[in-house]
């Protein structure tokens, strides 16, 4: 497959990417650091096919996105099958709550952001007939919980986008692979105590390309959130004020 990859210099990303590169996939890589997607490009390639090249892509700079996004196209001749979106901010509802500029930063890059680039992702690969968009949400964005208020905001927001996505252009040939991973140890969840059911970015990945390569419309990672998530998703309201996740 050749592969437009946004975020694969860490965590989940740098996984999926790593297990992509290793079969064969050829990657085009997009990311805010010069540097870091050097290194990343000569790290996959240690371990499998390097990818064919890299630009500057800031999920908070919509202006960034169309010429990120034409030279990625450009380098596979337009014959692009996946465009996959790993990159995302976190912080803790606390951090979020008395810190209004780190709050815009996070609800600018995971939902206007990711949103804004997904549409011009969406423009390119419906130009050539479809594809798959593999994009990566929360389980945070599943219902209104009291740790993750303001982060899950942004990725309900981001989930019911990428849902519609699915619905309105599927039958015209393109896939959307809605990632809704749980708690998984990376970078981003440094620090935070891990809850049962914890996961590692390895397990995600492994899900994630089976859920590419068969259109799985919405992949919960690891497998058991899905069945967590039903459960909390039909908690009643006085049951969710009560309980601390
Ligand atoms: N870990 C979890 O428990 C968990 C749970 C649910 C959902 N998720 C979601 O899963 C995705 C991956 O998470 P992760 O744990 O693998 O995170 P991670 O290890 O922190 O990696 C995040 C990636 O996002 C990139 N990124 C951040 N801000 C960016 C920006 N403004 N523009 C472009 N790239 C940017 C980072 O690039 P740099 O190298 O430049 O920093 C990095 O490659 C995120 O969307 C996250 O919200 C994670």
């Amino acid at each position: 497959m050749n592969v437009v990859f946004l975020g694969a210099t860490k965590g989940m990303g740098r996984a999926l990417a790593r297990l992509m590169a290793a079969r064969g996939d050829a990657l085009f890589l997009l990311g805010r650091d010069a540097e870091d997607l050097e290194k990343t490009s000569a790290d996959l390639g240690a371990d499998g096919m390097r990818p064919l090249g890299h630009y500057a892509c800031d999920l908070s700079d919509a202006s960034s996105f169309p010429q990120a996004l034409d030279r990625a196209f450009e380098a596979f001749g337009g014959h692009v099958d996946v465009v996959v979106v790993t990159a995302g901010l976190f912080d803790t509802q606390d951090a979020l709550e008395s810190d209004a500029a780190l709050l815009r930063r996070v609800l600018d890059v995971d939902f206007t952001g990711t949103v804004m680039f997904c549409e011009e992702a969406r423009k390119r690969l419906m130009e050539r007939g479809g594809g798959t968009l593999c994009v990566f949400s929360s389980v945070a964005g599943e219902r209104g919980r009291k740790p993750v208020v303001l982060y899950g905001a942004a990725k309900a927001g981001l989930s019911h986008y990428l849902e519609g996505l699915d619905h309105r252009y599927r039958a015209k040939g393109l896939k959307v692979v809605t990632v809704k991973p749980g708690f998984v140890k990376t970078g981003l969840t440094a620090g935070l105590k891990p809850p049962p059911f914890a996961g590692e970015p390895e397990e995600v990945a492994e899900l994630v390309l089976k859920g590419i390569d068969r259109g799985t419309p919405e992949v919960y990672a690891p497998r058991a959130w899905g069945a967590v998530m039903t459960v909390i998703r039909n908690l009643p309201r006085f049951v969710m004020r009560r309980v601390s996740f």
